[in-house]
């Protein structure tokens, strides 16, 4: 697959540039709180809703219990509207006291004490976007040790109320500082999104060099409008945005909707496909104290999840826009494997999308197929062979795809843990405590 192997030099040469300190090989995975929680201090009159340690607490708890940890969702996020209006006595960074009693540090130990991370925000500017106490170029190193000493795993800096003079330097000297801290600190940069996503203004070689993962458009809004217009900017830019991710750094397209309010049960599994193929980190922002089991599946979808975590790390890319609205999306994979995205923007009706794995670039041989969402394998496909998917409107059907030699000719007996198990071959070793349990 010629494709393939030019795909793969370009991720290849933006590697040898990753930002080295050792974390997020592959894209992170956990829960932010922004998306659904937003800045809802009203702890008073909204205590389920607000932003408080108590919210937190009940996160890392339903990561830790509910089965989320062992699948790599393992961040626990806060987002803008954790801190005090003011800075301490030393100038220092603090968390409102009524809503944070016990301090970061010790919401950290909690975090900790159930095998997950504490994430936390910032903003390379006067102010955060909600007003907080930003991070000056002056209080770089200061808010740097701050969070280290707390515990904390990863920042995300935004970039409101600041310049792109203070940008171009600020973003690369807090990426000094959280090094100089000593401490592995996960390092989301916001940088880009705030210079329009695309060169000249924004350097991704630069970018890959000082930050684990970027945002390189706007915010995500519960709505399916609004991530349909984030996966056109991606596809539209991919000649851009593609190359620039790899093992160590990537793009971040933003959180996770699924389980909230705006998607339908179609869209919530376009949404997981199309992050999975794009190696996205998967930041959930929802309530997972009661999310809905259909959402839940969706998300806990180990197919999905293997494929967003290729340790390749390359990032999938669309192949097709048809004039009849269906997209088809393909991420090369570790183990000669690869995933399809078959994506319609229709809104009629199913549609039966006719095509042969030929005419999507595949080499000659046959092929397994395994379906990531109804969770079948499928009858084995060589690549000459006509085919037809049924795609919901606004839906996806995902496939991960891998030549047939070795396999039985009985394929479609294969149980799908065996196909898990091949997926996982490469994988972390929680992957493979968690097949255990199927
Ligand atoms: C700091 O950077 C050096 C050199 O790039 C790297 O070896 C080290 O692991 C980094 N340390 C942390 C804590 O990020
Ligand atoms: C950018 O902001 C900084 C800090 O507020 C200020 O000193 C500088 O003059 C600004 N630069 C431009 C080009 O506006
Ligand atoms: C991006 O930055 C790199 C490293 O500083 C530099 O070599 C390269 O020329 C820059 N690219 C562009 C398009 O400015
Ligand atoms: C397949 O490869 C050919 C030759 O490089 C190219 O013209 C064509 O656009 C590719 N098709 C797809 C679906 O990527």
């Amino acid at each position: 697959m010629h494709q393939a192997a030019a795909v793969f030099l370009l991720a290849f040469s933006a590697a040898t540039q990753a930002l080295d300190n050792g974390l997020m090989r592959t894209p992170p995975m956990g829960w932010l709180a922004w998306e659904r929680f937003r800045c809802d201090i009203d702890c008073d009159n909204d205590p389920q809703n607000c932003i408080n340690e108590v919210l937190f607490r009940d996160m890392a708890d339903r990561l830790a219990e509910d089965g989320w940890r062992e699948l790599g969702y393992v961040y626990v996020n806060i987002d803008d509207c954790w801190s005090s209006k003011t800075r301490d006595a030393k100038g220092r960074l603090q968390p409102d006291p009524k809503r944070f009693p016990g301090g970061i540090a010790k919401l950290a130990r909690y975090v900790h004490d159930r095998g997950l991370k504490l994430g936390i925000y910032g903003d390379m500017g006067t102010y955060t976007c909600a007003g907080y106490p930003g991070t000056t170029l002056d209080t770089i190193e200061t808010d740097a040790q701050t969070f280290a000493e707390w515990g904390i795993d990863m920042l995300k800096l935004d970039g409101c109320f600041s310049n792109s003079s203070v940008q171009e330097q600020g973003y690369p000297l807090m990426s000094k500082a959280l090094n100089a801290t000593d401490r592995p600190i996960g390092y989301s940069c916001s940088w880009p999104c705030y210079q329009g996503g695309l060169p000249p203004k924004v350097n991704y070689t630069i970018l890959g060099e000082i930050c684990n993962l970027w945002r390189n458009y706007g915010d995500i809004e519960d709505s399916w409008d609004s991530v349909l217009s984030i996966v056109d900017w991606f596809t539209d830019h991919q000649d851009i945005i593609q190359p620039a991710a790899g093992p160590g750094h990537w793009n971040d397209p933003d959180m996770l909707i699924i389980g909230d309010y705006g998607l339908s049960m179609d869209q919530s599994r376009s949404q997981m496909a199309l992050w999975a193929i794009m190696a996205a980190p998967l930041f959930m922002s929802s309530d997972l104290r009661t999310i809905n089991s259909g959402a839940r599946a969706i998300l806990q979808n180990k197919a999905a999840i293997a494929i967003n975590q290729d340790p390749l790390g390359i990032q999938g890319r669309r192949l097709i826009k048809e004039k009849s609205g269906i997209d088809v999306f393909w991420r090369p994979l570790s183990n000669q494997a690869s995933a399809l995205v078959f994506f319609s923007r229709r809104t009629d009706m199913p549609y039966r999308y006719h095509t042969s794995l030929k005419a999507l670039n595949y080499t000659k041989g046959t092929y397994m197929v395994y379906d990531v969402f109804s969770q079948k394998v499928q009858p084995m496909l060589k690549d000459t062979t006509d085919f037809v998917v049924s795609i919901n409107p606004t839906g996806v059907v995902m496939w991960y795809v891998f030549p047939a030699a070795g396999w039985q000719a009985e394929a479609e007996s294969v149980h799908f843990t065996e196909i898990l198990k091949r997926m996982m071959l490469y994988q972390r070793e929680e992957y493979a405590d968690s097949l255990t349990e199927l």
